[in-house]
């Protein structure tokens, strides 16, 4: 039986950044992990060139049950923190829209970089390992059975990520643990996701799949995000959608301003004044694709010259542009999802540690716990300030 201070199991964003942290306190450090590489997410992540952070991070890019839970280690450490380690490694990177960082070469970097700094701090890296049952002895301290030794250690860190792309290794483990030692898990479902036709819109749509355009997209509570809006043979994509994602229930409507920024109705009545005898399919088709235009509306109504609109005709055009009522059949599930909604309840848990509140050196770090960021570099952003935070406590 082999004994180290700290075990964490999920060598992913979080669990690395953590034994990191640990492992800078003199702490003796162990990652297991069941895959093959480390980091596996981070390597797929931002289309191949991860986006670690964003400029400006805040409480309120995150989906939580408990909306304050996230603001203690996001103070403590900020994306400033993250961007400072990366500039350190000479990871060159650039900004796009919203303040989101990449990386400009690979995000590879990026996971050279966390394995770096385990190898810098002593935190030794162990794949290929499966983990099997997990006990709290009378001495406190955690016993770890594995297919290849048996561990103890005094904290124990779970970092397992959650259920999104089971192909690259998600499993329920952090979930199962949480339950096993007692704790609440909220109901998990698929976040930053795209949506999914319904088989009569899938008829209608489908041939519109790769266009995209502008939107701003509001979901039933409210919350609106204006980004691009990607038609697909499935169903709805985009960063527009998968922002939306996170804040839509199974049945709900989403409200779709195709015309962000545009007055729709005056807008039409301006190419009226101009140009009376215009047709309507040419007036939109100045705005929005042709082959959408043509989907969205009805022949007839497209055939008709501005000037022979009548005023009820004009009323229902603004309505229809600028919030198109749209219910999806669903989404595309853990497949395809960015992230995975709910988790272990922060209730539970210490914002400042992430440790359990009722199992002293138990941890929960990254994606497991009830914590979903933004589409943006706010998952990750999420993974490191919450490992660090454990890391500091372990
Ligand atoms: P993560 O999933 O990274 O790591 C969990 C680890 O636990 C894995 O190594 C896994 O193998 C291991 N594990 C799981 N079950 C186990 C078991 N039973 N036994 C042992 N080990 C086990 N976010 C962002 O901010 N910017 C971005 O650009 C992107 N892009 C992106 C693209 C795609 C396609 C996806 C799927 C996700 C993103 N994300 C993202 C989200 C981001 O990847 C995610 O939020 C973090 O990786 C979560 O970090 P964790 O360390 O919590 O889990």
């Amino acid at each position: 039986m082999k004994h180290h201070d700290v075990i964490i199991i999920g060598a992913g964003a979080a669990g690395l950044m953590c034994a990191a942290s640990a492992g800078y306190r003199g702490r003796d450090v162990l990652v297991l992990d069941n895959a093959k590489q480390a980091g596996r997410k981070i390597l797929i992540s931002g289309g191949g060139r991860c986006n670690f952070t964003n400029q400006k991070v805040e409480a309120n890019h995150f989906v939580c049950s408990n909306s304050h839970f996230v603001k203690s280690a996001l103070a403590r450490y900020r994306s400033s923190d993250f961007i400072e380690l990366v500039e350190r490694h000479g990871i060159e990177y650039h900004e796009r829209d919203h303040g989101q960082l990449f990386c400009n070469d690979s995000a590879k970097e990026i996971v050279t970089m966390l394995k770096t700094e385990c190898e810098w701090a002593g935190a030794k890296i162990q794949l290929k390992t499966e983990i099997g049952d997990i006990a709290k002895l009378e001495s406190g301290q955690f016993k770890l059975a594995t297919d290849k030794e048996t561990y103890t250690c005094d904290s124990l860190v779970i970092a397992t990520g959650g259920l999104s792309m089971p192909k690259l290794g998600a499993s329920p483990f952090g979930y199962h643990l949480a339950e096993q030692f007692g704790l609440k898990v909220l109901p998990t479902c698929a976040g930053l996701v795209p949506f999914t036709w319904h088989a009569d819109q899938k008829l209608k749509f489908e041939p519109l799949s790769g266009i995209a355009v502008p939107s701003t997209i509001t979901a039933k509570d409210g919350t609106q995000f204006s980004e691009a809006l990607l038609f697909t043979h499935r169903g709805l994509s985009g960063p527009a959608i998968l922002q939306i994602s996170n804040f839509w229930k199974p049945g709900e409507s989403i409200s779709i301003n195709l015309l962000p920024g545009i007055d729709a109705r005056a807008a039409i009545e301006l190419v009226l004044a101009n140009h009376p005898k215009q047709s309507l399919r040419n007036t939109l088709s100045h705005w929005l694709p042709k082959r959408l235009v043509e989907a969205l509306f009805d022949e007839a109504l497209l055939n008709k010259a501005l000037n022979q609109l009548v005023h009820s005709e004009l009323e229902q055009l603004a309505v229809d542009l600028e919030s198109w009522k749209i219910v999806m059949n669903g989404t595309e599930g853990y497949r395809t999802a960015e992230v995975t909604l709910g988790g272990v309840d922060t209730d539970e848990l210490s914002s400042k540690t992430m440790q359990a509140k009722s199992v002293p050196g138990l941890f929960f770090i990254g994606e497991v716990m009830d914590v979903s960021g933004w589409l943006g570099g706010f998952n990750f952003q999420w993974a490191w300030s919450s490992g660090v935070a454990a890391g500091q406590a372990v």
